[in-house]
């Protein structure tokens, strides 16, 4: 009180209150394992209102909006571009974020709206310390985006011929993977019984990255000091490596990625080891033009320019799409040299997720799926804690069924023995790994004729067909994988009809599950089938 009464009486007094005006630039450390990656704001604030821009490393400015301050509170939201719906013809909306700081003392303290994915190792809420008191300058202005008009189709690189097997980081640990989690996963597939299942990849997901060298070579952040040494260190446990970037400017989480240097991230890849490639369009909607009458070619040669600098880098590397199902990428996804398609948003930890991706939106892309090229429904949730042990049967049961990837995405350190026996288990995993390469189709309810139209065109579309559900898949061998699903809340009888099957008479059956013979059946088979569960046949020639 003293103090502020001598303020009060000088000229001094005018300082302090310019010093509490936002205006400057201010920095927070955006994650609790990576100190060198900062976010910013840079402020003007007149009265009550704010403008200027917030800036991520790596990412263009993006221009706060609706910026008001109350009190020492200050909001303000952020358009960033939308990802666009699965079969969409116009541009995306962009999505909207509202955040909120407060000045308390000399730092802005910002709260952001998620906690980001298994905690995700961001700091929150967010400390930002003013580095500058200047007044923002104008955002430099947008180059104009990019249409891309032709490709020449990628060869096929000879992988993939069942789907990929293996670990991705990104379900379990987002933002907070390290070199020593990746090694700590490598041990554990080696050791556990994974491997022996059939488990290859160790595949680092977004965050790794660091900026470019003088001469534009991308470099790992502090999280992955020796990329080369980590590369082989999981090929000496006599496993495969992957790495994720985006064809755009920066990833899904605001690092450096390809755009514009496709052939040299390729080739880095390539120098320190990898095997395989994620690669997630994000940002690249900032970049290439979203108009609904050329994104599809454009998006098309996007990917084929990775796909490309991928098979000439030197090494085999696999090449996973993650566009999220746009642009019908089914159609074209063999074609830009992919080995794998995501075919959806992300899957989240929850029945509900599980369900609305797997039962809701495959169905009606089994046709594009094969030897060399597969539909992703996105990667294993299987042990990350939030849907039962049969919820985690049902997901793993769908998604070999479906000719998925088995990436999981869960702590292989610390797994409780019912998780291990779920994601090894070998009789399951056959179908997934059957060498015909033949997608399951929903036989029963079967699929309305006008929704397949529907589906043909669109490459998909939301659909649950109901509780209990029968999907069947032929087999090398002649016979056939059959899921009784239900996911009623109860307990039901479900029947799989021969005859929706594709097949006569009397076969003999097998629980995959249980490893047990059931005897022969005719006609049809029934199970009781528990809430939220599955019971996996095997149907013999
Ligand atoms: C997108 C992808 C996810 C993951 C994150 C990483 O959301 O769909 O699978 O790779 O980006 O930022």
């Amino acid at each position: 009180m003293k103090w502020l009464g001598f303020c009060a009486a000088t000229l001094a007094c005018a300082a302090v209150a310019n010093a509490q005006s936002l205006t400057g630039r201010w920095e927070a450390r955006m994650y609790t394992v990576d100190e060198g990656r900062k976010m910013a704001l840079a402020l003007n604030q007149q009265g009550s209102t704010v403008t200027g821009y917030m800036l991520q490393p790596n990412a263009q400015g993006i221009a706060i909006q609706n910026g008001a301050v109350n009190g020492a509170t200050v909001t303000f939201s952020i358009e960033r571009p939308g990802r666009g719906a699965r079969g969409a013809t116009t541009p995306p909306a962009p999505v909207r974020t509202d955040y909120s700081a407060v000045l308390q003392g000399d730092k802005l303290m910002m709260t952001l709206p998620t906690a980001g994915r298994g905690g995700g190792g961001m700091i929150n809420p967010m400390e930002f310390t003013r580095v500058s008191t200047a007044a923002p300058g104008a955002l430099p202005p947008t180059p104009p985006r990019v249409t891309l008009t032709s490709y020449t189709p990628v060869a096929y690189d000879g992988l993939a011929k069942t789907p990929p097997m293996g670990w991705n980081s990104w379900n379990k640990f987002a933002g907070a993977v390290t070199d020593k989690d990746v090694r700590g996963m490598a041990d554990a597939m080696a050791s556990n019984g994974m491997k022996a299942a059939g488990y290859t990849y160790i595949n680092i997901d977004d965050t790794w990255e660091a900026g470019r060298d003088a001469s534009g070579m991308i470099q790992s952040n502090s999280k992955f000091p020796n990329m080369k040494a980590l590369a082989d260190y999981v090929h000496s446990k006599g496993l495969k490596i992957g790495i994720y970037s985006s064809p755009g400017p920066f990833t899904c989480a605001g690092y450096e990625a390809s755009y514009n240097h496709e052939v040299q991230d390729a080739k880095q890849y390539a120098n320190w080891g990898f095997d395989y490639l994620k690669y997630d369009w994000c940002s690249a909607s900032t970049v290439y033009a979203n108009d609904p009458a050329t994104i599809s070619m454009t998006q098309q040669a996007a990917y084929a320019k990775m796909g490309d600098a991928l098979l000439h880098s030197g090494r085999k590397i696999f090449f996973s799409l993650c566009q999220y199902g746009q642009n019908d990428v089914g159609t074209w996804g063999a074609k830009v040299g992919g080995n794998l398609w995501r075919t959806t948003g992300d899957i989240r930890d929850a029945w509900d997720s599980m369900v609305n991706i797997g039962f809701g939106q495959q169905v009606g892309r089994e046709k594009f799926a094969g030897p060399g090229h597969w539909n992703d429904p996105d990667m294993l949730e299987i042990g990350n804690g939030h849907m039962t042990t049969e919820e985690y049967r049902t997901h793993m049961s769908l998604w070999c069924l479906l000719s998925a990837g088995l990436l999981a995405g869960n702590d292989l350190r610390d797994m409780k023995p019912e998780i291990l026996e779920i994601l090894t288990n070998k009789e399951v995993i056959a179908v997934d790994q059957d060498k015909l390469g033949k997608q399951a189709v929903r036989v029963s309810p079967p699929v309305p004729a006008d929704e397949a139209a529907t589906i043909s065109a669109k490459e998909g579309r939301s659909t649950t067909g109901g509780d209990l559900q029968v999907f069947s898949r032929p087999l090398a061998d002649g016979g056939h994988a059959v899921g009784l699903f239900n996911l009623s809340a109860a307990t039901a009888k479900v029947t799989a009809k021969w005859s929706d099957i594709g097949i006569k008479g009397s076969h003999k059956v097998r629980d995959l599950w249980k490893h047990a013979d059931l005897g022969a059946s005719t006609n049809e088979f029934s199970a009781d089938v528990p809430s939220h569960g599955v019971v996996m046949i095997k149907i013999a020639k």
